[in-house]
């Protein structure tokens, strides 16, 4: 059984991962412990070959432990089945890599849309949605070309929008900025500072010891344990919605330009019913045929849309009053949030 509160979302107890037997026995974890509360930003640093990108393929469920206990939200998720677990990962886990894993034979839009296979929406639907959240990122002239037309700080932008596009509860991040210069790893990292001061989780392994300023906590590994595990943040002060609320974008497709309303709904890390539930899959269909029945009556509100988008609106929001401020400093009056779309400058 899990102890764990409504703040904690991810609880492994004395996680192993052994690899092969006898005299060629290794252990890239060895029991390890590791507890996270809803929106901790967790640094994961250590050498190379101390089970870091073990770590988070477990907590990702890319990996299986050979012993111990994982509860991810509340559930028992150790040993669920294989297709349990690919589910459960689209809708709740994002993925960002150190070489961006874009699949390379897909478009930018049809790569940023490919979590969404399991949402239960059209084609149609989860590429409006990718298109919507590519052009938040400011990649949506570019959401027809191929990966490989793109720089690497571009690519992963468009990992980062992928992994945002379901809602996910988590953000798994294995070096994220290994592969791009200074310029480009400082734009990846506001992004997933932004994404944090929404309240989401995040886990990123690092080499560079000056990123772990961005983090609540900074954990060191060594040998497939834990050497020093630092907060830096209290658990009281860790960015959330409001009491397990969090706040999502419903983009409403049948308007042009999009508009968005933010909204709050009560954060339903879905997680633990779809992982545990014996009627899972029925109800998982029932909910699929329902999203799609209302959504073709026009009426599906995309909450999927990513808790992400709540900011960019935010910033585009803050940027244009504190444009409009500037600007007609003599009227007090603002237009209001007529448009909504984001006056960020592209980074490229
Ligand atoms: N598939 C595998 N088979 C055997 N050993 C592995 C496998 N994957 C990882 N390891 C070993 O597990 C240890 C931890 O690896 P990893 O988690 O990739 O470390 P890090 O990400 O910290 O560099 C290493 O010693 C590595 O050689
Ligand atoms: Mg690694």
């Amino acid at each position: 059984m899990s102890t764990q509160d409504k703040d904690t979302i991810i609880e492994l107890k004395s996680v192993s991962k052994r690899y092969g037997f006898g005299d060629a026995e290794s252990y890239a974890l060895r029991n390890f412990d590791l507890t996270v509360k809803r929106g901790e930003f967790i640094m994961i640093m250590g050498p190379s070959g101390c089970g870091k990108t073990t770590l988070l393929n477990i907590i990702g469920l890319l990996d299986q432990a050979t012993s111990g206990e994982y509860y991810l939200a509340g559930k028992n998720v150790a040993r669920v089945s294989a297709g349990k677990k690919a589910r459960f990962r689209a809708k709740e886990i994002g993925f960002i890599f150190q070489n961006f894993n874009l699949v390379p034979t897909l478009s930018i839009i049809e790569n940023v849309s490919l979590p969404l296979i399991y949402s239960g929406y059209h084609k149609t639907r989860r590429l409006h949605m990718a298109d919507s959240i590519l052009e938040h990122f400011h990649l949506r002239e570019r959401e027809y070309y191929m990966p490989y037309q793109l720089s690497g700080g571009q690519q992963q932008r468009v990992a980062i929008a992928r992994s945002l596009i379901a809602s996910p509860s988590i953000i798994l991040a294995d070096e994220p900025t290994g592969n791009l210069d200074s310029r480009n790893s400082h734009i990846i990292m506001e992004e997933l500072k932004e994404i944090h001061s929404l309240g989401n989780t995040i886990i990123m392994v690092t080499h560079n010891p000056a990123l772990t300023t961005y983090a609540t906590r900074v954990i060191n590994m060594l040998d497939g344990e834990i050497d020093t595990d630092i907060k830096t943040v209290d658990d009281s002060e860790l960015p959330r919605g409001s009491k397990n609320e969090k706040v999502t974008i419903k983009v409403l497709p049948t308007r042009d330009p999009i508009q968005m309303e933010i909204s709050s709904e009560s954060d339903v890390v879905v997680s633990g019913e779809n992982v545990t539930a014996a009627d899972d899959k029925a109800d998982d269909k029932k909910d699929d045929k329902a999203d799609e029945k209302s959504e073709r009556k026009g009426k599906m509100p995309l909450e999927k849309a990513g808790t992400v988008l709540k900011s960019v609106v935010e910033n585009a929001l803050k940027k244009k009053s504190d444009k409009s401020k500037k600007s007609k400093k003599s009227q007090s009056k603002s237009k209001g949030k007529k448009s909504t779309k984001s006056t960020k400058k592209e980074a490229k």
